[in-house]
């Protein structure tokens, strides 16, 4: 009885490691070896993604692990094909950089030659030469804004909390405007809101909406008594700016493309970066520009919060 029972026990015990190793092996080829081999080609991918020989290559498994595979091939495959896109456009981004360049030093060149035909009284030239000096003024303020644009990234914001009254009166100052001026600028606000950014990048920011309002307003047929309000307040831990003008609003065909880089102008010599700058250096505070519907002219409106407090 004993050693039949010892028989059974042994028995047992062979069949069940018998049957462990089948399980174990089984398993081991159906499961964890295909994931070994996708987790192992997702770190080797990861190393260089541009490498095309690292995608993963498909087992033809027609199982949930077979599709894993083929969606793996499929996102690699994707992202090296956008990478190495990228890097063709950085590329050429760089050697357009370049030639934008060269070509705005020698536009400045031709500025100063140009400069000196003010002098010569014949008078064709003299009819001339103020288009021929605009239009250089134009294709070096084109080149410019371009060359900003591209560079790789702007700094990130310095903040401060500083009063926004001075900050606007410097802008309407630097772009001529005052009380004679035709295009008048009103800041309607408290001397005493503050708001919390970089001073560089807020003066750029309002420069560059201010610049479009008045070249809106000097557009139209009338361009005398033209005005530009700017108006600040504070909700809470934000501030927000509408700059309203008097032009004849945003076009529709400028709409379409608005804070889109080469694509919003609808201007002689435009670039259509000047709002997609602007809104990039809103963006990097945390906050939003947008176009503001209803009324005659154009509302452009800033809302920038505070720093968080952390
Ligand atoms: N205040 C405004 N009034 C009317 N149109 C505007 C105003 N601001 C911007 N726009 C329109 O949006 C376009 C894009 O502006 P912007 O990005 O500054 O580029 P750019 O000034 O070089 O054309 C302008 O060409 C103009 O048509
Ligand atoms: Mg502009």
């Amino acid at each position: 009885m004993k050693s039949y029972a010892f028989n059974i026990l042994g028995l047992s015990i062979i069949i069940s490691a018998l049957t462990a190793a089948v399980v174990y092996f089984a398993l081991s080829r159906m499961f964890v070896r295909p994931l070994t081999r996708i987790t192992r080609n997702m770190l080797h991918f990861a190393e260089d993604p541009e490498d095309q020989s690292r995608i993963m290559a498909p087992s033809g498994r027609l199982d949930e692990i077979g599709t894993a595979e083929r969606q793996l091939q499929g996102m690699q495959q994707q992202l090296s094909n956008l990478l190495q896109q990228k890097n063709r456009l950085a590329q050429l981004g760089l050697a357009v950089s370049k030639i934008n360049h060269d070509l705005r030093n020698m536009l400045a060149n031709a500025q100063l030659i140009s400069d000196r035909l003010v002098d010569v009284p014949d008078p064709t030239v003299q009819r001339f030469a103020p288009k021929l000096i605009a239009s250089l003024d134009r294709a070096i303020q084109f080149c410019n804004s371009s060359l900003q644009f591209g560079r790789a990234s702007e700094a990130a914001p310095r903040r401060e909390l500083m009063r926004l009254k001075p900050l606007i009166e410097e802008v309407a100052e630097s772009q001529g405007l005052s009380q004679e001026s035709p295009v008048k600028l009103f800041a309607d606000m408290d001397e005493t809101i503050r708001i919390d950014a970089d001073r560089d990048h807020l003066f750029r920011i309002v420069s560059n909406l201010v610049r479009n309002a008045v070249q809106a307003i000097e557009q139209q047929d009338h361009p005398s008594g033209g005005e530009i309000h700017i108006k600040g307040r504070r909700e809470g831990r934000k501030v927000i700016v509408d700059v309203i003008d008097t032009g004849s609003g945003v076009p529709a065909k400028a709409r379409e493309h608005l804070f889109k880089a080469f694509q919003g102008s609808t201007k002689k010599g435009g670039t259509g970066l000047g709002l997609v700058i602007a809104s990039e250096l809103v963006q990097a505070h945390g906050g939003t520009l947008s176009l503001v519907e209803g009324g005659k002219g154009a509302h452009f409106r800033i809302e920038l919060p505070d720093r968080s407090a952390n």
